[in-house]
């Protein structure tokens, strides 16, 4: 397994997930044989970043097809119904979560199964499938977001959008490494990403084993440095873009794109469409997952505010669309109006 990939299939019919909690002190994998424990990883944020739960919950679909006990194809089709089922109440916000048991379902759903088999190879395949497509739409979307970074600059980026968030390569943070990779000087600032420090643990642990200039700052010194005038650009993942282009993504993420805004620094989302959902039509109809207390009251086990206090922990924030300057995707860049050109590029 790649130093970064956030999660493989073993021959054995062995899901092994690299435990982000952990990083970057300890690298630890995790085995999982049943979607039970695939769903709590998920939960637990073991593995994290919208395509990654994607893939994850396809791989927990292909592990319940692989270990069935079942004797016909109705009865694993039943199992895996369960299965989907308990998936789906895993995370709220990222559709990527959805996206990917939608598909798994319209493929168990044929009626063309003859044998367990076969549902188990096919369930499996297309696992492999969900899994492999991600790495190549993120480099495709690397690779559009070129045109978009002056050949020196310097990048505000939020949570971590890398290999580990996807399951290779990476979104946002996929967008900064190819940068560097074709040559371009760039400096990263790196928000650390309060609560749970997906930025100041994981995309700098990403970008320093690949050799890519960064700071880590806190998150809310980003709108010092965007007032200084030294932020060429920012961008940030997604982990639902709407029909009118509304985006949820890390909290946080609406701050920074208010100030950029007032700065006049662009603001880009880079996501798969896989991450776009047109059923919904304004980013106020997105479930907001609230997360933990101790999320907010606790650094590591260090308490850091007094004993039973409320908290309020909400994981995801919405960006209105008139913040964002573009949404970089593997079928190319959109710029507003976006409810008409998200609508031609899902149609593609
Ligand atoms: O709570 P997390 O760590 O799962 O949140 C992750 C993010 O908000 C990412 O920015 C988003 O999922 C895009 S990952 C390519």
């Amino acid at each position: 397994m790649s130093a970064f990939r956030s999660i493989e299939w073993l021959e054995e019919g062995v899901v092994r997930m690299i435990d982000q909690r952990r990083l970057p002190h300890e690298t630890v994998y995790n085995d999982y044989t049943d979607y039970q424990s695939v769903a709590q990883a998920i939960k637990d944020m073991v593995i994290r970043g919208a395509p990654a739960i994607g893939a994850a919950a396809a791989y927990g679909l292909a592990l319940t097809a692989h270990h069935s006990a079942a004797h016909d194809p109705s009865a694993l089709k039943a199992e895996l119904a369960q299965a989907d089922a308990v998936l789906r109440q895993s995370r709220p916000t990222a559709v990527n979560l959805f996206w990917a048991l939608d598909r798994m379902a319209g493929l168990i759903d044929q009626p063309s199964w003859q044998t367990i088999e076969d549902l188990q190879a096919a369930t499996l395949a297309e696992a492999h499938a969900i899994a492999q497509e991600d790495v190549a739409i993120n480099k495709a979307i690397g690779q559009h977001a070129l045109e978009l970074i002056p050949d020196k600059a310097t990048i505000i980026h939020h949570c971590n959008t890398g290999s580990l968030a996807t399951v290779d390569y990476g979104t946002a943070l996929g967008v900064i490494r190819m940068a560097h990779e074709s040559g371009k000087q760039v400096m990263a600032l790196l928000d650390e990403t309060r609560p749970r420090l997906q930025g100041g643990r994981l995309s700098a642990y990403e970008l320093k084993e690949q050799g890519v200039p960064f700071k880590v700052i806190v998150d809310s010194a980003s709108g010092y440095y965007l007032r200084k005038g030294v932020v060429d650009l920012c961008v940030v993942g997604a982990d639902r873009v709407v029909a009118n282009g509304d985006t949820a993504n890390k909290i946080g993420t609406y701050n920074l794109a208010v100030v950029a805004h007032a700065n006049g620094v662009p603001f880009y989302v880079a996501a798969p469409t896989t991450t776009i959902d047109m059923a919904l039509e304004t980013g106020d109809e997105i479930d907001i997952e609230e997360r933990s207390a101790e999320e907010v009251t606790h650094v590591g086990t260090w308490q850091i505010t007094p004993d039973d206090v409320d908290v309020a922990n909400p994981a995801f924030d919405v960006t209105p669309a008139e913040y964002v300057t573009a949404i970089i995707t593997e079928k190319g860049i959109i710029y507003p109006p976006f409810k008409e050109n998200l609508a031609k590029l899902m149609a593609k």
